[in-house]
């Protein structure tokens, strides 16, 4: 139920789940092109090229990761602003309206130690080039780095793409919903929607969406509490909490502005305690459940007290 559940609201909403090749492809694949476009250029003029245009390489539109030929200059943008003239410009910002990132964002998030690393090395022919892609390949602020180079490196031998830092190692699964928002419509007929509650042994209409999740809310805290009391490894509770911005209610209206402000407030405390679970996120997120119900509903406030870490 719950996968056609998912598979009616992705083809609603027209999101894509990850697709095709895993994300990081596009980056070493175009590095791979870059290389070889920059050998075969190097045996025409015995120099290589810090700009994409004199080698003949652009990433197609649509590119989720940003190509840097040098440490510093002018960059070619994919969004609204001016970019300078091609034959300056030593790399391609990621294409902004379709991947929704901008350059500035890839171009502060790379590692100092290897931007120092990019552009030319000594003085051609006796030279080297490495040239950089920098995207963010999932959800989180990590971003994936990979370089290429045309000499020998402790990592790699010329020529073979190397990882600086792996956004999609050690991640959290992706979350079950792509886009969970106030603006994201609800699905009429799904089990916990109005007219077709959840057969439910506490109330005898039914419970909606909503109340199951909160029952699935006070489960999770319950047992976050008893694993962090044995010192054992949790796994993060935002992939599903998020739910909570796009769930039925009981009385669909109040899902509204007031409500959806007091769910992100609770979100922001919920991802707190995944990046660093202590009782101190811990109680936030128990704060973040009483300012919603001080507002919403106040008959589960016993209940959220009885969750506070004593
Ligand atoms: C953004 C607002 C909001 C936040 C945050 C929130 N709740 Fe709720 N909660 C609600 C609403 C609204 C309902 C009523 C559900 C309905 O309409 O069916 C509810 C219902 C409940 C219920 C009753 C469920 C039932 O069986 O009917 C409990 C228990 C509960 N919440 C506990 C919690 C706990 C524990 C947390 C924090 C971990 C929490 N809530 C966070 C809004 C919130």
């Amino acid at each position: 139920m719950r996968a056609l559940w998912l598979s009616l609201v992705l083809g609603l909403t027209g999101c894509n789940l990850v697709k095709g090749p895993p994300r990081d492809h596009e980056c070493r694949a175009r590095l791979r092109s870059i290389i070889a476009l920059e050998t075969t250029f190097y045996a025409q003029h015995r120099r290589y090229s810090v700009h994409p245009a004199e080698v003949g390489f652009a990433p197609q539109p649509g590119n989720r990761y940003l190509y840097l030929f040098s440490r510093e200059g002018p960059l070619t943008r994919r969004d609204e602003l001016p970019s300078p003239p091609l034959r300056t410009s030593v790399g391609y910002g990621p294409d902004t309206r379709t991947r929704g990132v901008v350059l500035e964002e890839l171009l502060t998030g790379l590692p100092p130690s290897v931007r120092d690393t990019l552009g030319l090395e000594g003085t051609c022919p006796d030279c080297e080039l490495t040239v950089a892609c920098v995207g963010n390949a999932d959800q989180d602020p990590t971003l994936d780095v990979w370089s290429i180079s045309t000499r020998d490196r402790p990592e790699g031998v010329r020529g073979t793409p190397v990882h600086h830092v792996n956004d999609l190692a050690n991640e959290p699964p992706p979350p079950e919903v792509p886009d969970c928002t106030l603006a994201t419509p609800l699905v009429e007929g799904v089990p916990g929607s109005p007219g077709h509650l959840l057969p439910s042994v506490r109330n005898p209409n039914g419970d909606s969406e909503l109340a199951a999740l909160m029952r699935r809310f006070v489960a999770d805290w319950e047992a976050a509490r008893q694993t962090m009391e044995q010192e054992g490894h949790l796994a993060p509770r935002f992939p599903s909490h998020r739910q909570l911005r796009c769930a039925w209610p009981t009385t669909a209206s109040d899902r509204d502005q007031t409500y959806d402000g007091l769910a992100i407030n609770y979100l922001a405390a919920v991802k707190a305690f995944d990046a660093s679970p202590s009782r101190r996120t811990y109680d936030a997120v128990v704060d973040g459940c009483r300012a919603c119900h001080e507002v919403t509903c106040g008959g589960p406030l016993q209940v959220i007290e009885a969750l506070r870490w004593k």
